[in-house]
């Protein structure tokens, strides 16, 4: 082991092609001229860390990089955070204060969920972007910095162009370097490699020695659908750490409604009750079915054999038989 938490920040872990490929982008990306890079990924793909990766690969590295949540700031509060103020531009105003565009001065800014932006603030971005100056709240004269602007988005920004919400010249300004995070079951066995990654974490963390996961847990695991990525896997890993003593991971050790899911066809379930019908042959289909009412049948027994194996009018061999078939142990 030996090895600190903070080792674990900020590496890109896996090897599919996608990945791979983004590797290669975020190296280019950092060491070109560019002042703007736009991330597009759905949620806990990883568009943090690949923003942090593009400053630590870039010249700018030394300087800081300042991480804005733009959906986490009022608007109202958002211009003087991010392009400072004067001393009595606004009541309260009792110094002049630095924005974090300032602070950032020869280095990046991050501005995480980018769609939050009200008008009158990409109007202002839009022309830093075209002159490298700004004003600040309250200013008479121009303030002239050099940073480079990293973006990020969950949601196609083009169709926050087409209501009308975001400005189509600041789009086309910040689309010209856009890179694109694939969700994480696009990204074939890379599911398994992060999930070792992470277990060798945790392992380090919680000072445990679980050795990886059953040959069943990697094949839901590759099944499911993630649709919280790779934060979703991290996050259900660590449960396992803090709630179960087992040295491996096993089917039963993940929520019920992984279970369910990948029962279903690996499609994220609605809640409760609107299963849609599984799809395969009719053996893929039937055993898919059979595996769901096992694993809810064992959910609601909380795990115990017999309990479950009354309520299915199964006996109890039966049922160990049937999970070891559908790879629910
Ligand atoms: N390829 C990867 N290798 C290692 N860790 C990763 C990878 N992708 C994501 N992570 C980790 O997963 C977690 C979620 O990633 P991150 O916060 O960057 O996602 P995000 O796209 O910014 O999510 P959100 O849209 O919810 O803000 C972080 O702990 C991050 O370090
Ligand atoms: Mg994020």
């Amino acid at each position: 082991m030996g090895r600190g938490v903070a080792d674990y920040k900020s590496k890109l872990v896996g090897t599919h092609p996608s990945i791979e490929a983004l590797r290669k982008l975020i190296e280019r990306v950092a060491n070109s001229p560019a002042r703007t890079v736009l991330i597009y990924g759905e949620t806990g793909t990883g568009k943090g860390l690949v923003a942090r990766m593009i400053h630590q690969a870039s010249a700018r590295a030394a300087r800081e990089f300042v991480d804005i949540n733009c959906a986490a700031i009022p608007a109202s509060l958002l211009e003087s955070e991010l392009f400072g103020h004067e001393r009595g531009a606004f009541t309260g105003a009792v110094e002049r204060k630095l924005g974090l565009i300032e602070a950032a001065n020869n280095g990046s800014v991050f501005l995480d969920e980018i769609r939050e932006l009200d008008l009158p603030l990409q109007t202002k971005l839009l022309s830093l972007l075209d002159t490298q100056q700004f004003r600040r709240v309250g200013a008479v004269k121009p303030t002239t910095v050099d940073v480079r602007f990293i973006a990020a988005t969950n949601k196609v920004l083009l169709s926050e162009v087409t209501a009308g919400k975001f400005r189509e010249d600041l789009y086309y300004r910040l689309q010209v370097v856009a890179l694109n995070l694939p969700a994480l079951h696009e990204r074939g066995d890379d599911v398994l490699t992060l999930a070792h990654y992470f277990i060798t974490k945790y392992n380090a963390m919680y000072k445990r020695a679980i050795s990886g996961m059953a040959p069943e847990t990697e094949d839901i695991f590759m099944r499911y659908r993630w649709p919280g990525n790779v934060r979703e896997l991290e996050n259900l890993l660590e449960r396992i750490f803090i709630l179960e003593e087992d040295d491996v991971i096993l089917p039963r050790h993940l929520p019920a409604r992984i279970l369910r899911s990948v029962a279903a066809g690996g499609v994220p379930l609605a809640p409760e009750g609107s299963a849609p019908a599984p799809e395969g042959s009719f053996r893929e289909a039937t055993e898919a079915f059979q595996r769901l009412i096992v694993a809810q049948a064992l959910e609601a027994a909380e795990g115990n054999l017999q309990t479950a194996a009354t309520r299915l009018g199964l006996s109890r061999h039966a049922l160990r038989h049937q999970m070891i078939k559908l790879g629910l142990t």
